[in-house]
């Protein structure tokens, strides 16, 4: 009988997941003992999955593409910045049997600019490529920490100017097209869009940037993404992907289920110098 806590990744495709390798360390950093397994999911089959999970005593779940917003309709209550993301990326079972739904996604993308790049957000212009799932979960932490202004550029403009209404009592945010951000300047591009998967950018002056101006892909891959190819091209002080992101949101999900903060700087380093060995 395995007396170890079950905890586990579903999404699609999950075979390069890096959550179990993180969570492993976390567990071995922390002294904790637990098990933790990435399981292909689909969307159809995430509820069922999801049940049988819990109800065979798995204690916690994250959930990846595409399965967050189902996430969010499965869970029995949710942490105010779950509600606001209209996503749930980890699940964990309460002391009366029921199921949180939580986000730690924009705490991640948060932490990892703060904390492990010493950026500074407050009094930052903000942008944010694209208007999906992705953009959703991180402007109410980025609003927290009090940014000049957020702009959200979108292909859709209708999305980002419906999205950037939805936060409009938290702070200055305004939604666009992209080419209404002709002459603007921002201290802080993010890509949210899925354009970068496939290598692929939205259109983008060249002078958006500013002087010491840094971008920043949700994205990341064994090689450097399109936008951050972009930021190197348009001399960012710093161009960054979302590993460090990916690593900061684990150790928050940890957190949640653990009660103990794991150290993310030697995973981050682990996982960085495993991809300098991959890359072409
Ligand atoms: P996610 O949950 O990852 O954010 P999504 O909800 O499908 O995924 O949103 C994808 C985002 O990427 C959208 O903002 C989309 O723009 P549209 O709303 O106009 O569809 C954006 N996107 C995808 N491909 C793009 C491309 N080639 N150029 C620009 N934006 C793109």
């Amino acid at each position: 009988m395995n007396l170890k806590d079950r905890y586990a990744v579903f999404g699609q495709p999950i075979a390069h997941s890096k959550s179990p390798l993180i969570h492993q360390i976390f567990a071995q950093q922390t002294g904790q003992s637990l098990d933790y397994e990435a399981h292909e999911v689909s969307a159809e089959l995430f509820s069922s999955a999801a049940e049988t999970f819990f109800a065979e005593g798995g204690k916690g779940l994250n959930c990846t593409v595409p399965l967050k917003e189902l996430a969010w309709a499965f869970a029995d209550c949710k942490t105010e910045r779950a509600r606001l993301g209209k996503a749930v990326n980890t699940l964990s079972v309460q002391a009366d049997g029921s199921v949180l739904g939580d986000n730690t996604d924009g705490c991640g993308l948060v932490r990892d600019l703060l904390i492990n790049h010493a950026l500074m957000l407050t009094g930052a212009r903000i942008l944010i490529l694209g208007a999906g799932g992705a953009s959703r979960g991180i402007i109410a932490p980025l609003l927290e920490q009090s940014p000049r202004s957020i702009v959200i550029a979108n292909r859709t403009v209708s999305k980002a100017i419906d999205l950037a209404g939805e936060f409009q009592d938290r702070g200055a945010i305004a939604g666009c097209g992209f080419n209404a951000l002709n002459h603007s300047q921002f201290d802080l591009i993010l890509n949210a869009t899925s354009a970068s998967l496939s290598g692929r950018l939205p259109p983008l002056e060249a002078g958006l940037l500013a002087e010491n101006g840094v971008c920043y892909d949700l994205a990341y891959g064994d090689a450097p993404t399109a936008f951050v190819r972009w930021g190197r091209e348009n001399h960012a002080f710093k161009s960054l992907d979302g590993l460090g992101m990916l690593v900061e949101q684990a150790a928050e999900a940890f957190y949640i289920w653990r009660g103990v903060h794991p150290e993310t700087r030697p995973v981050i380093e682990l996982l960085n110098f495993q991809r300098g060995e991959n890359q072409p």
